[in-house]
């Protein structure tokens, strides 16, 4: 039988819509509720308790709209969170970092993968465990993590491909250049709108990893696997932010395309209760 329910996909604030983009595009006949925490955003900067926390109710509010699955688009809450929610929640959770880790394993040819983040998913040391772990088969494997905060600045204000963002790149990826990755993964849902001016200062032999794509097909394939796929009717993508609606639409706008987002909702996610998960 259908199962006509939303698939629920949250992030720190807007970022998490170039991974809903791919969802959207892997499973076109399912609806979606997408939650961004403005209110609260940026995660990247925050500790391990207050990500786990504000992810928490993030899910917690997902769940208050009878979502059939939750993707934590987010990579920050995705390393620091996945495990906490995985427990708390009675619906399959997806993350997005052993989907990145995975893609970049399989891309790499000379077994040196570069990974760039926030500072919170950088400090977790749980991407770099993750690109380890799926590797572990590549003789001499080499992952470089850095940290480059100011890009989620950069692709906020919409400066994706302008000689502020080339300048701030090239600081940044130095020591991805030096080490001679031939594989960047994206490991923030920013990061895939600055892809042309990464992609410049790394050069055209250096693939770059999306892991929204990434987990787009996993979404695909556990819905598939576990029976949980729509029959097609009645399609809609809902929209809620925790700070104003309006300017949330306004800077979401480029990152999903296609006249979306609309009729974007505001929501208290602090008062959501978790004090059973704590
Ligand atoms: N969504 C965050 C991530 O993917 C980036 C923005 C933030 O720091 O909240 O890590």
């Amino acid at each position: 039988m259908a199962d006509n329910r939303p698939i629920g996909v949250f992030d720190s604030g807007i970022g998490g819509l170039t991974v809903l983009r791919e969802i959207i595009s892997a499973v076109p006949s399912e609806s979606t509720i997408y939650f961004g925490d403005d209110g609260r955003s940026p995660y990247g900067t925050k500790s391990h308790e207050t990500i786990i926390k504000y992810a928490l109710q993030d899910m917690m509010f997902l769940k208050s709209q009878n979502v059939k699955m939750i993707v934590i688009a987010c990579n920050t809450a995705s390393t620091h969170a996945y495990k906490v929610l995985k427990e708390a929640a009675d619906v399959p959770v997806l993350e997005v970092v052993v989907p990145g880790a995975k893609a970049s394993v399989k891309a790499t040819r000379n077994g040196k993968i570069g990974i760039i983040a926030t500072r919170a998913t950088i400090a977790s040391g749980l991407y770099e465990s993750a690109v380890r772990e799926q590797g572990k088969d590549i003789e001499g494997l080499e992952v470089i993590s850095q940290a480059c905060p100011m890009f989620v600045s950069l692709a906020e204000e919409g400066w994706w491909d302008d000689e502020v963002a080339f300048l701030t790149a090239q600081k940044y990826l130095e020591p991805l250049k030096k080490a001679g990755v031939d594989t960047v993964v994206l490991a923030c849902t920013h990061y895939p709108l600055l892809a042309n001016t990464i992609s410049k200062v790394m050069g055209p032999d250096v693939t770059l990893i999306n892991s929204g794509i990434a987990v787009a097909g996993d979404v695909k394939k556990i819905l598939e696997d576990n029976d949980l796929c729509s029959d097609g009717t009645s399609v809609t993508h809902e929209f809620f932010t925790s700070d104003d609606p309006l300017i949330f639409e306004d800077v979401a706008a480029p990152f999903l395309g296609s006249g979306l987002p609309k009729g974007t909702k505001k929501v208290a996610v602090d008062r959501y209760d978790i004090g059973e998960f704590l």
